[in-house]
């Protein structure tokens, strides 16, 4: 590899791999590769599922199975204004694995529990006869990924849009936490800003909170156990159970990036050391505190959801009157001196 670093969107590409590309069991390090979803294409879908879908067109492919955009038939002879879905599904690799379906079911699952306007919503669940293909439908957004938006904004979002995007991302998060879900793939490329806000979706690694699966039974998710480790909390390299603490760790990179223009990790793939939180000195003194704190290696260490909101709620009208305040002063310290 040269010395040269790559240019700021490259870097992006190459630091924002997906889960997908990382859908590998988390005892293997990114170095090893050799990840199941390398390399792959979507299988292939019948043009019609369960007579009701008529697929349209790919939207994305991600880790373990691709997005489409269909027509729901169904809807359309009733009338309905929103006729069109998304439909998700297995690729055809991962569809071989034993629990497969099952786990496509619980994402479907735990996607339903929430009903939030800041998070996607799931629809219906089925298996096509024919082909033997499990798919979900969801409402279908329109939007860009904060990937997109992060590569349009290379600096940063100004810190009032930056917040309107946090408050809303981090509300959606204490609203699945409630609902004891966790959703286990906080990253931008998980988020669409839509017009109605951001929406949060991807469930595909989501668990329920350990509290709430006592009795349940358990999936076998061992192909499955992935992490993105760019966004993964330290205690998550290290083999920890997912908690709502490596949440907040999580969102809190992704609105580190979001108003400071860069990841508190820089180029790093994993927390090896701790983050650079230099960036955040643009930010309101309390939300910059923190976020910071949200950061911490321990989880024990970092602030609830809740306090992370407020910190960000109540730091709005400060920078508001602060910048007006330090720039009217400014302006009549030019006055003066010109007087
Ligand atoms: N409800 C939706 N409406 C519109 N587009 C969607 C929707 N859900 C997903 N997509 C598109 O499909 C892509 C892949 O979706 P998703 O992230 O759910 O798949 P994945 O396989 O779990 O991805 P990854 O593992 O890469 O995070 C998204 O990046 C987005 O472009
Ligand atoms: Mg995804």
């Amino acid at each position: 590899m040269s010395g040269r670093k790559p240019g700021r969107k490259a870097r992006r590409k190459s630091k924002r791999p997906s889960s997908a590309a990382l859908a590998r069991p988390i005892t293997q390090s990114p170095a090893q590769g050799g990840h199941p979803g390398a390399g792959r294409t979507p299988g292939q879908l019948p043009e019609l599922l369960c007579g009701r879908y008529k697929i349209e067109r790919l939207l994305g492919v991600g880790g373990m199975g691709a997005v489409y955009r269909a027509r729901d038939l169904l809807r359309e002879v009733h009338g309905e204004p929103a006729a069109h879905v998304a439909l998700k599904t297995l690729s055809s690799e991962f569809a071989e694995h034993p629990d497969a379906n099952s786990l496509l079911h619980s994402e479907f699952s735990l996607t339903s529990r929430l009903h939030h306007p800041n998070i996607v919503r799931a629809c219906h669940f089925d298996l096509d006869p024919a082909s033997q293909q499990a798919f979900f439908t969801l409402e279908l957004l329109k939007g860009s990924t904060l990937d997109q938006l992060l590569d349009a904004y290379p600096s940063g979002l100004p810190w009032v849009q930056a917040r309107e995007i946090a408050l809303p991302l981090i509300d959606a998060l204490i609203h699945a936490h409630a609902h004891d879900v966790l959703h286990g793939d906080i990253k931008p490329g998980n988020i669409l800003l839509c017009e109605q806000g951001p929406i949060l979706f991807d469930f595909g690694l989501a668990q329920l909170d350990e509290s709430a699966r006592a009795g349940l039974p358990q999936l076998n998710r061992q192909r499955f156990t992935a992490l993105t480790p760019r966004y993964a909390a330290p205690e998550l390299h290290q083999h920890a159970p997912l908690t709502a603490a490596s949440e907040t760790f999580a969102v809190a990179c992704v609105l580190f990036e979001l108003s400071c223009g860069r990841h508190p990790l820089g180029n790093r793939d994993t927390p090896e050391r701790l983050a650079d939180l230099r960036p955040l000195a643009r930010l309101p003194r309390r939300a910059a505190r923190c976020l910071g704190a949200a950061l911490d290696s321990q989880p024990q260490k970092r602030p609830s959801l809740e306090e992370l909101s407020d910190a960000f709620r109540k730091s709005s009208r400060k920078v508001g009157l602060g910048g007006l305040f330090r720039h009217w002063a400014r302006t009549r310290r030019h006055d003066a001196n010109r007087s």
